[in-house]
C-alpha cells in the first residue's frame, strides 16, 4: 500500500485528501496538522469546515484508508508522497508587509520533512506559492552529500469553497508541475499523475514545468478576480446611466470568446485567496522590475476596495445621509454562500464602515456567526449577532444583503417588512432577490448596477 501524507488539515488539505482516499482505496492517506482542535474536529461528526457533501465523504473513508493525526513527524517517516497544504497568508510584517506571501509555515514544514526522512520522498506543493518557491524548498531539502533525495512537484488546487466536493470529483483540470529534465523528476510526475488518473480523465491531467505550474495558480485567481472587478467597475457606470449591469453581463457573456461565468456584479469579491494571491503577484512583478504589470493587477484589488466603499456610500446616501443610531440588519457574513468562511469577506469592510457611521448593527448568517463574532470583536458592544433573520430584521431601518444564501430568497419578505421601521430600505449586494416583488411589498430597493426602486 502506498502512503500519502498531507500536512495541513484546512479547507484544502481535508477535502482534497478525503477525495483521494475515496478514489484510491489502495493508498493509505493521513492528514496531519499541528492544531489538535482541528484534528479532533476532523475525527468527529462536526468537521472543522462547512462544505456540502464533505461529512458523508469523510465518513465513507475515515478509519479505512483516511486518518487524521497531530503526529506530523510520524506521518513524514511513513509517507512516500507528502502533500503540503499549510496556509500561505499575506505577510503582515517587515519587507513586503501587506503584499508578499508569508512563507514561514512552509519553510518550517520543509525542515520538519528533512529532519524526519531517511529515504527518498516526493514533496508536493499543494498550497498556493510564489513562482520559484520550489527552488528554495529544493535547496532546504536536498542537502549536498545527503543520500536522501526529494523530488518537488507543484500541484496547485483550484477548488472553490461551497462546491469543493464537486470541483474535486470533476476538476476542469489537474495541474502537475515537475522537473521534466531528469529521470527522477519524470518518475515523480508519473507517480502523482497515477494518483489522479484513478478518477480524472488523462487528457485533463496537465503536466508542465514547476514554474509554469506555480505561476498558473496565481494567474488563474488573478483572471477570475479580474472578471469580477471588471463587471463591478461597470456596475458603477450602469448606476450612473440607468443601464442594468445584469443585462450588460448577459449581452457580453453570450459572446463565446467572453463566456457567461464570473460576471456577477456584487458588493465585491472576498475569500482567503483572490486578494492575497493578486497582491503576491503584484509583489513578484515589482521584484522583477515589472512595475506596469504590477500596477495593472493591483487595480483589480483597488476596484474591489472601491466597490465595497461605494456600496456603503450608496446606503448612506439613500438613507438621508445619516445612519447614526439606526438599526441595520446585515444578512449574510460569509464571503459567499454555502460556507462558514469569513476570510476577507466583503461583510467585514461593509460592517466596519457602517459602524464608523455609528449605525447599530445586527448580523445574521446561517453558518458564519462564530467567525463573524471574532471578525468584529473590537466592536463587540455595538454589534448584535442573531441567528434568526426575522428577529434580526425586527425594528431595523434597512436590510443589507451581503451573502447570497439561497434560503434568503425564500424569506417571508412581507413579514420582514411589517416588522421594520419605515421607510424600509433593502440593499441587495448580490442582485439575487426579486426586486420588483420587494418594491411591491413596500421596500425601497437598491440593487447593484441597476436603477433603484424607490417610493418617492
Ligand atoms: P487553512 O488555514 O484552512 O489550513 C492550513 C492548515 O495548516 C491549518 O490547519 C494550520 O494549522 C496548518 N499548519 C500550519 N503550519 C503547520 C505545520 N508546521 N505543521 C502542520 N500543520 C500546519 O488554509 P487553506 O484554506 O486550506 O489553504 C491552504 C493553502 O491552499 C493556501 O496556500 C491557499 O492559498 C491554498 N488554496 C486555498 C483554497 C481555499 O479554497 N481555501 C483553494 C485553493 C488553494
Ligand atoms: C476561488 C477560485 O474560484 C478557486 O478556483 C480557487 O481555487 C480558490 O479561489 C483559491 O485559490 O482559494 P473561492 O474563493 O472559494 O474560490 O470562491 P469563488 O467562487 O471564486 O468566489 C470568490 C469571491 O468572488 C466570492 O466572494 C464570490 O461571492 C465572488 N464572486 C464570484 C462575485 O462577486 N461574482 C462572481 O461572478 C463570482
Amino acid at each position: 500500500m502506498k502512503t500519502i501524507l498531507c500536512i495541513g488539515a484546512g479547507y484544502v488539505g481535508g477535502p482534497t485528501m478525503a477525495m483521494i482516499a475515496k478514489k484510491c482505496p489502495g493508498y493509505k492517506i493521513t492528514v496531519a496538522d499541528i492544531n489538535p482542535a482541528r484534528i479532533a474536529a476532523w475525527q468527529s461528526e462536526e468537521l472543522p469546515i462547512y462544505e456540502p457533501g464533505l461529512l458523508e465523504l469523510v465518513k465513507e473513508c475515515r478509519g479505512k484508508n483516511l486518518f487524521f493525526s497531530t503526529d506530523v513527524a510520524a506521518g513524514i517517516r511513513e509517507a512516500d508522497i507528502i502533500f503540503v497544504s499549510v496556509n500561505t497568508p499575506t505577510k503582515t510584517f517587515g519587507e513586503g508587509a501587506g503584499m508578499a506571501a508569508d512563507l514561514q509555515y512552509w519553510e518550517k514544514v520543509a525542515r520538519e520533512i528533512l529532519a524526519n526522512s531517511d529515504r527518498d520522498k516526493i514533496v508536493v506543493e499543494k498550497s498556493t506559492l510564489p513562482v520559484r518557491t520550489a527552488e528554495a524548498i529544493a535547496r532546504i531539502l536536498n542537502v549536498p552529500g545527503s543520500k536522501v533525495r526529494f523530488e518537488i512537484l507543484s500541484n496547485p488546487e483550484f477548488l472553490a469553497e461551497g462546491t469543493a466536493i464537486e470541483d474535486l470529483e470533476k476538476p476542469d483540470r489537474v495541474l502537475i508541475g515537475g522537473n521534466q529534465t531528469t529521470e527522477a523528476g519524470r518518475r515523480a510526475v508519473e507517480e502523482l499523475v497515477a494518483v489522479y488518473a484513478h478518477w480524472v480523465p488523462r487528457e485533463r491531467i496537465l503536466t508542465t514545468n514547476v514554474w509554469s505550474s506555480e505561476l498558473s495558480k496565481l494567474v488563474a485567481n488573478a483572471f477570475l478576480a479580474q472578471r469580477i472587478s471588471s463587471v463591478n467597475s461597470i456596475s458603477a457606470l450602469a448606476e450612473a446611466t440607468e443601464a442594468d449591469v445584469e443585462e450588460v453581463a448577459r449581452a457580453i457573456g453570450m459572446d463565446s470568446r467572453i463566456g457567461p461565468k464570473f460576471l456577477r456584479a456584487s458588493v465585491g469579491f472576498g475569500g482567503s485567496c483572490f486578494q492575497k494571491d493578486i497582491l503576491n503577484l503584484v509583489y513578484i512583478c515589482r521584484h522583477y522590475g515589472l512595475h506596469e504589470v504590477a500596477d495593472y493587477w493591483h487595480s483589480v484589488v483597488k476596484i474591489n476596495d472601491y466597490q465595497k466603499s461605494r456600496f456603503v456610500g450608496r446606503i448612506l446616501a439613500s438613507m438621508f445621509n445619516t445612519i447614526v443610531g439606526k438599526r441595520i440588519a446585515v444578512f449574510g457574513f460569509a464571503f459567499k454562500a454555502n460556507t462558514g468562511d469569513t476570510r476577507e469577506t466583503p461583510a467585514i469592510a461593509v460592517c466596519r464602515k457602517l459602524l464608523e457611521e455609528r449605525a447599530a448593527l445586527v448580523v445574521t448568517d446561517p453558518a458564519a456567526l462564530p467567525n463573524a463574532k471574532k471578525d468584529l470583536a473590537d466592536f463587540a458592544d455595538r454589534v448584535a449577532f442573531e441567528p434568526d433573520p426575522y428577529k434580526a430584521a425586527a425594528g431595523a431601518h434597512a436590510l443589507v444583503f451581503v451573502t447570497e444564501w439561497p434560503q434568503y430568497q425564500k424569506l417571508d419578505f412581507q413579514r420582514l417588512y411589517d416588522s421594520m421601521a419605515k421607510p424600509a430600505f433593502l440593499f441587495d449586494g448580490r442582485n439575487f432577490l426579486d426586486h420588483e416583488k420587494l418594491f411591491e411589498i413596500g421596500f425601497d430597493v437598491h440593487p447593484i448596477g441597476k436603477p433603484s426602486l424607490e417610493h418617492k
